[in-house]
């Protein structure tokens, strides 16, 4: 079961980079197993990710691995808590919508009947610092009630029962913050 976690880890932190969801050291996923987490270790590239660098943490936080967890392993495990239905996480640094989160407040508008279907809202949760624990409640309280999230001038969160729906649900929010910034009459 590990194996197949880790392998999902992988495939999709390079699909997310090669897609321009996240650059550079930016971004993390994870996939919920029961009470074990399954994460990117801290300061790998998601470009080039291998299943060695997945981290495997309880929902205590507790290292279970031989290699340490994502800096925000925090904004993961407060999600899973306050969300037992999700199984998984993506967090990525995706160019529009960061920049949207500079724009606006309150919530990204939905545009397209895709995002109403599977997003239906994406509210902005306020800036905090990166790793931390306000950071974390901030942003899972956003999510109480919807499956994607921006992070103000920080990145994205999305949530699903599987990594690929998270993905996917990541790839629209960027689509939809890109629609709304090529869209503005300034
Ligand atoms: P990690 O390498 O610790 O996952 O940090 C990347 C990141 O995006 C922090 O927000």
């Amino acid at each position: 079961m590990s194996r197949v976690a880790k392998a999902q880890l992988v495939k999709y932190s390079r699909l997310a980079h090669s897609r321009g969801l996240t650059a550079a050291f930016g971004g993390n996923l994870s996939i919920r197993r029961g009470n074990m987490v399954f994460i990117k270790a801290t300061g790998a590239v998601m470009d080039d990710m291998t299943a060695e660098q997945t981290a495997v943490i309880d929902m205590s936080g507790r290292q279970l691995s031989g290699v340490r967890p994502s800096s925000e392993y925090r904004l993961h495990l407060a999600i899973y808590r306050l969300r037992p239905d999700v199984k998984a996480v993506a967090h990525l640094h995706p160019p529009y919508s960061i920049v949207a989160s500079t724009l606006l407040e309150g919530e990204l508008p939905i545009i397209t009947p895709e995002a109403e279907i599977y997003l239906k809202r994406i509210p902005i949760a306020p800036f905090r610092p990166a790793g931390s624990e306000e950071l974390a409640e901030v942003t899972a309280e956003a999510l109480r009630n919807a499956d994607a999230a921006v992070m103000a001038k920080h990145g994205i969160v999305t949530v699903g029962e599987t990594l690929r729906e998270a993905f996917y649900k990541a790839e629209l929010v960027e689509e939809s913050a890109k629609l709304w910034y090529l869209s503005r009459k300034v």
